[in-house]
């Protein structure tokens, strides 16, 4: 596994790969890495020849009210992730060479940047989409691998791909979770011991929503509000939305229809957290293929 600092080096490693007609995966992250990365990494690893992990932390998708300084940094730990997964190429660019000074160009994606959760952290998935774009560019690979766990993400960036001609393909990875449910995050390190047990209300709300749809609920008023019920019983829990939307053009649907996205945010004590179901893809348990994303 060889690790890069500079584009320059990274695009000269790649050249020579493409030559050798190398299939490129490639797994953008900003480190703490878990197994859901790892699921990335390893599906990444058997459809292609060459894997491509990049880990920075971008500040452009960092609010102004969020601490971009507390975010982990465990370096050594996934470097280590990293060798053991059959990564052939790291990516560590610092700040200054991904935002040159003076810096003007961002990428928004209009209509999906600023619901669900681009309603309550503006400015994140402008910062999201600009930092992927530049990692796109640089990397230039023929697959692209995100995690479901972060749905409007891949939406977004679905989107921008398919409208910029960016010439790569995306795949959606289902979310890894714990065996009580609750989705792997890097933020769940944040929480303390009765939080991480109050934090597998998420995914119990969202089986919640699978049971009533299975039962043949379609109003989705009805299933959000016994959502957010349920929810509601845990003292530490806050939440910032639950929604059922197209998974298109993530608009809020009134009746519930196959491949729509059922999706939460919600506060455990002062860590955020999201997690979503695409309905009618299977149970959590069952799901190992790629989500049914528009574009991918
Ligand atoms: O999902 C993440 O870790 C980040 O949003 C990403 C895609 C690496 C962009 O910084």
């Amino acid at each position: 596994m060889k690790i890069f600092y500079s584009f320059e080096k990274l695009n000269a490693a790649l050249n020579k790969r493409r030559q050798d007609k190398k299939r490129i995966g490639f797994v953008p992250t900003m480190g703490a890495l878990h197994m859901g990365h790892l699921s990335l990494i390893k599906q990444a690893a058997r459809e292609n020849n060459t894997v491509v992990v990049s880990i920075f932390v971008n500040p452009a998708q960092f609010g102004p009210k969020e601490d971009m300084k507390k975010y982990p940094r465990p370096l050594k730990n996934d470097l280590s992730l990293c060798r053991r997964s059959g990564v052939d190429f790291i990516f560590l660019p610092d700040s200054k060479s991904m935002y040159p000074r003076p810096y003007s160009t961002f990428v928004n994606v209009e209509g999906l940047n600023e619901v669900l959760c681009g309603s309550v952290r503006p400015g994140h998935f402008r910062g999201v989409a600009t930092v992927v774009a530049k990692l796109l560019n640089i990397v230039r690979p023929d697959v692209l691998y995100l995690g479901q766990k972060d749905a409007q993400q891949a939406v977004i960036i679905a989107r921008m791909i398919n409208d910029l001609n960016f010439p790569v393909r995306v795949k959606v990875m289902p979310t890894i979770r714990e065996n009580d449910g609750l989705a792997l995050s890097s933020r769940n390190a944040y929480l303390s011991g009765k939080e991480r047990n109050d934090a597998v209300v998420l995914s119990k709300a969202l089986l919640l929503a699978q049971t009533l749809i299975d039962n043949g609920q379609r109003q989705a008023d009805r299933i959000i509000s016994r959502m957010k019920q349920l929810i509601s019983k845990k003292r530490s829990a806050r939440i910032d939305y639950a929604g059922i939307v197209d998974l298109e053009n993530l608009m809020p649907l009134k009746k519930i229809k196959p491949g729509c996205l059922i999706a939460l945010a919600v506060k455990i004590g002062k860590t955020r957290l999201i997690d979503n179901v695409v309905v009618n893809q299977g149970r959590f348990s069952k799901q190992r293929k790629p989500c049914p994303f528009k574009y991918v």
